[in-house]
């Protein structure tokens, strides 16, 4: 029989990982939890399949005992507390697709006991802790608020970002109950700086929907402008940079191809379906959520637009070379990238599509090929990695369309180097 453990955390993703070595790292005894075999087992080889966490960091803690996976929710019946951390994704119709976590509460169900503390942290819409959580748990035949505590404490983890760590990032709390708050907030306050209990498990659930929605409306915005600036000849970039000099009242945000990652392109949308129950249309998340999924398709343009001028050539048949897939900079991460779709509009074009990409090895049939910048028609900057030489790529290129601003003041000079 093992050692009863803390913390369960269930789910061996971008969130369960960081959060079980953070808890692993503050004294807890931590098990993680997931139904694939392979990702158990790698983790109980101490090797770390997140990008954020390296497998140097994770290792020790497997090896003094302090970290385990399995994929037996039996054992965690022994646990203290149990942190729930799988996804909630939309469905093809793009409404709010709960099955995982359902079926995670189905199986924790079979195993809580009596004390125990059980708090979500996958983003979702308000009420679901109390609405979907709260009766599976419930078929235990145990109560929430009297023989379990449950709570909510939304997730913000920002992979690729090392200023602000799960650790240092404050936690927003809200239990079915004052009791669950606090025992939520307890066992937070082991292993994080900063914890913050709001009232109910409904505002921390808005907490974490208002703080996407914010990033969604103004990426849009500035997103529509950049649109607008094309047609005024005006530089979007020098724009931003100059109103970000204001110390006060603005926050910089850039344009880009599209929104992409797990959560931005997907949670504001969790909101409208819930606002829907209550008659209720969230009008700054939808038209928000429009220009965002127009951006690829205002960048196919772009490009047409490049080779037509700078290089005399058709879409069709040109050789394109579309730099850095991922999501964001100096991660792997292809969930919602736009250069699925922006990769998918050129070659719908007829296009000769090849990607580079150096955290990202294959996407769909094609694989990341050599750096040859100076091989290809164009080279479209899609993801501005930091492992590229942005100067000597504006030297190397016949044509380039640089939708991140990659190139700076270099590309801006450059006659060949076409910005979004
Ligand atoms: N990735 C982010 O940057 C981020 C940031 C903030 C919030 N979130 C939210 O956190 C939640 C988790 O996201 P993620 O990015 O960590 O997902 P992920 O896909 O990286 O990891 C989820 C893990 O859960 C496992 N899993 C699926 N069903 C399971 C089950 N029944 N029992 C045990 N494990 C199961 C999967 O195998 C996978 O390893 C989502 O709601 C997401 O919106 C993610």
């Amino acid at each position: 029989m093992n050692d009863p453990f803390d913390v369960a955390v269930i789910g061996a993703g971008y969130v369960g990982i960081p959060h079980a070595v953070t808890f692993a790292e503050a004294g807890c005894s931590v098990l993680v939890v997931d139904v694939v075999p392979e990702v158990v087992d790698r983790i109980n080889r101490g090797e770390s399949h997140i990008e954020d966490i390296s497998s140097e960091r994770l290792a020790p803690l497997v090896e003094s005992g302090k970290l385990r996976a399995t994929t037996d929710y039996a054992e965690v019946g022994g646990c203290d507390a149990v942190v729930i951390a799988v996804p909630t994704p939309l469905s093809r119709q793009r409404e709010p697709d709960l099955s995982i976590v359902e079926g995670a509460a189905r199986s924790l169900a079979q195993v809580l006991r009596k004390g125990q503390l059980v708090v979500l942290e996958s983003t979702t819409w308000p009420g679901t802790t109390r609405e979907v959580l709260m009766p599976i748990l419930e078929t235990s035949g145990l109560r929430a608020g009297e023989d379990f505590h449950l709570a909510f404490a939304p997730e913000r983890v920002d992979p690729g970002r090392t200023d602000w760590t799960t650790k240092t990032t404050p936690k927003v709390v809200g239990g079915i109950t004052a009791a669950c708050a606090e025992r939520a907030a307890e066992l937070y306050g082991r292993a994080i700086d900063t914890v913050h209990r709001v009232s109910t498990p409904e505002a921390a659930e808005l907490t974490k929907l208002l703080e996407n929605t914010f990033r969604s409306v103004n990426i849009a915005l500035v997103n529509e402008l950049a649109i607008l600036c094309d047609r005024m000849g005006i530089d979007i970039w020098e724009v931003v940079d100059a109103a970000s000099t204001k110390p006060f009242g603005f926050m910089r945000f850039t344009p880009g191809p599209g929104l992409g990652g797990h959560c931005i392109p997907v949670d504001p949308f969790y909101l409208t379906w819930k606002a829907r129950e209550f008659g209720f249309h969230t009008e700054f998340i939808e038209l928000a959520g429009k220009v965002n999924e127009e951006m690829p398709y205002f960048c196919r343009s772009l490009i047409s637009q490049a080779l037509n001028h700078g290089a005399q050539k058709a879409m069709k048949g040109a050789r394109i070379l579309v730099l850095g897939v991922a999501y964001k900079p100096d991660i792997g991460d292809m969930r919602e990238s736009p250069a699925l779709k922006i990769i998918s509009l050129l070659r719908n074009a007829g296009a000769d599509v090849s990607f580079h990409d150096p955290h990202v090895s294959r996407v769909d049939d094609l694989e990341s090929a050599p750096y040859e910048p100076g091989a290809y028609d164009c080279v479209v900057i899609v993801t501005d990695h930091s492992a590229i030489d942005y100067d000597a790529l504006v030297d190397e290129a016949k044509l380039v369309v640089d939708l991140r601003n990659a190139t700076g003041a270099k590309g801006t000079a450059a006659e060949h180097v076409f910005k979004l």
